[in-house]
């Protein structure tokens, strides 16, 4: 759980490293509909649940460094009783101050009349520029209207920042609370992969491995899946966000499942690849072996102190020599690097920053370059080959096998630890529980 306590020190942190004489405008996301009458599940915008907690739609929070009535403002929606019957509980300016500390609170329905005020005279204004169409279309119409009052002294803000690249940096090293978080999410997701290994069995769906994996997220307390499951059986695998799910699983096959839960705001991203059957062949054995000797190079090559691409670039060198050694890529290592060669088999990077959105914020470069590992940055380490089935330039016994092997990794002081190793990926560990169940 993030204490009302790490909420504070995180808006502290960021309002440190504003301009003086600026403000924060940070809107809620809207809700999605997804049919006539019916929403997505709500997803509050992360950078404003990393900032507050506050969970609800029409919410917005501004923050203003060295008000002396208070620097947090939460603006939302008022309580209202038929609308909490339909749609459930809201806090109302009262919770937001009690609950979630802010200083002072407002009805949303008063923000055009109290937000202008308090952007009136302030130099500069963050907020999450081109996020939410609708949201920078309200704040340039606020802006606008203090422009018009120019004639009676009104001073419009001259300067306008992203906050976001601000927020994204802090994101970027996890606190130990929110490590809790991400190996909560990690262990779930592991004991759902470790299922799906149990369960699956020639002529099973692909969607009822999928629901037995969103079963295990839910009944152990996660709040959704952090990405739409995949599982791609045989030849389905080759497309990287396969999520028709619909195929039957065949005797024989590999099926390749990433999937992850998101735990209180927090998400995990794993992927394995297994056989229907419970027995690697031998051309799907060669291969996973591969995967698996890139992952294992690639984990063991990040430390603080290193540059980001080192992973991707030790798995595309270890992938390169393994098709090479398999006969499906000829020519010189070296060369081939050159030449991308490996894009053929190999079409992704190997990982991406990980946290409250699967694919989180952070720039990977600093000043045009790579940046370092830190301890505290939590990444993907996902490297996969995938053989096209109609790629007639391999032999016959190649096509069509896909394989990726995911975890999520936080770099420590000397190295990096695997979060999510609780489920096998050694072939021998999975045929045995495979053969066990
Ligand atoms: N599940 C999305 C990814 O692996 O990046
Ligand atoms: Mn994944
Ligand atoms: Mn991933």
């Amino acid at each position: 759980m993030i204490t009302p306590k790490e909420y504070k020190s995180r808006r502290k942190d960021l309002m440190a490293v504003m301009e003086p004489n600026s403000i924060a405008v940070i809107a809620a996301a809207p809700h999605r509909l997804r049919s006539k009458d019916t929403h997505f599940p709500y997803k509050q915008d992360t950078t404003f649940s990393y900032l507050s907690g506050f969970p609800e739609a029409h919410a917005v929070i501004v923050l203003i460094p060295g008000r002396s009535q208070g620097e947090f403002i939460l603006f939302c929606r008022e309580k209202d009783r038929l609308r909490e019957t339909w749609d459930g509980f809201l806090y109302g300016p009262e919770g937001a101050r009690d609950e979630f500390s802010a200083d002072d609170a407002f009805p949303i329905s008063d923000i055009d009349d109290i937000l202008p005020g308090m952007l009136e005279g302030r130099d500069r204004v963050y907020f999450g520029i081109g996020k939410d169409a609708d949201f920078d279309k309200q704040l340039m119409g606020w802006i606008n209207n203090i422009r018009e009052q120019r004639g009676r002294g009104a001073i419009p803000p001259g300067e306008f920042v992203d906050l976001d690249h601000f927020v994204n940096e802090m994101r970027l090293i996890k606190t130990s609370s929110e490590m809790k978080l991400l190996r909560r999410a990690g262990t779930i997701s592991a004991a759902a992969h470790r299922r799906a290994m149990r369960v699956a069995t020639p002529g099973l769906y692909e969607y009822q491995v999928q629901a037995e994996i969103e079963y295990e997220f839910m009944m152990q307390g996660a709040s959704a899946p952090a990405y739409t499951t995949i599982v791609g059986s045989g030849k389905n695998g080759c497309v990287l966000h396969y999520i028709e799910n619909s195929h039957k699983l065949v005797d024989g096959d590999l099926v390749l499942i990433d999937a992850g839960c998101e735990y209180q705001d927090y998400a995990a991203d794993i992927t394995r690849t297994f056989p229907v059957n419970g027995r690697f062949s031998s051309p799907q054995a060669a291969i996973y072996d591969v995967v698996l000797a890139a992952h294992t190079e690639a984990v063991a090559a990040i430390e603080p102190g290193v540059p980001y691409n080192v992973a991707n670039d030790t798995t595309v060198r270890v992938i390169t020599q393994g098709l090479v050694d398999l006969g499906i890529l000829n020519g010189q290592v070296d060369e081939l690097i050159a030449e991308d060669a490996h894009r053929d088999f190999y079409m992704h990077n190997s990982g991406h920053w990980l946290g409250m959105d699967v694919h989180d914020v952070g720039d990977y470069k600093i000043d045009k370059r790579w940046r370092d590992y830190e301890a505290g940055m939590v990444l993907t380490v996902e490297p996969g080959i995938y053989i096209a089935p109609d790629n007639v330039e391999v032999d016959e016994k190649w096509r069509g096998l896909a394989v990726r092997i995911e975890d999520d990794v936080v770099v420590t002081r000397k190295g990096c630890e695997q979060f999510t190793a609780d489920v096998p990926k050694q072939r021998s560990e999975i045929e045995k529980l495979m053969a066990d169940r």
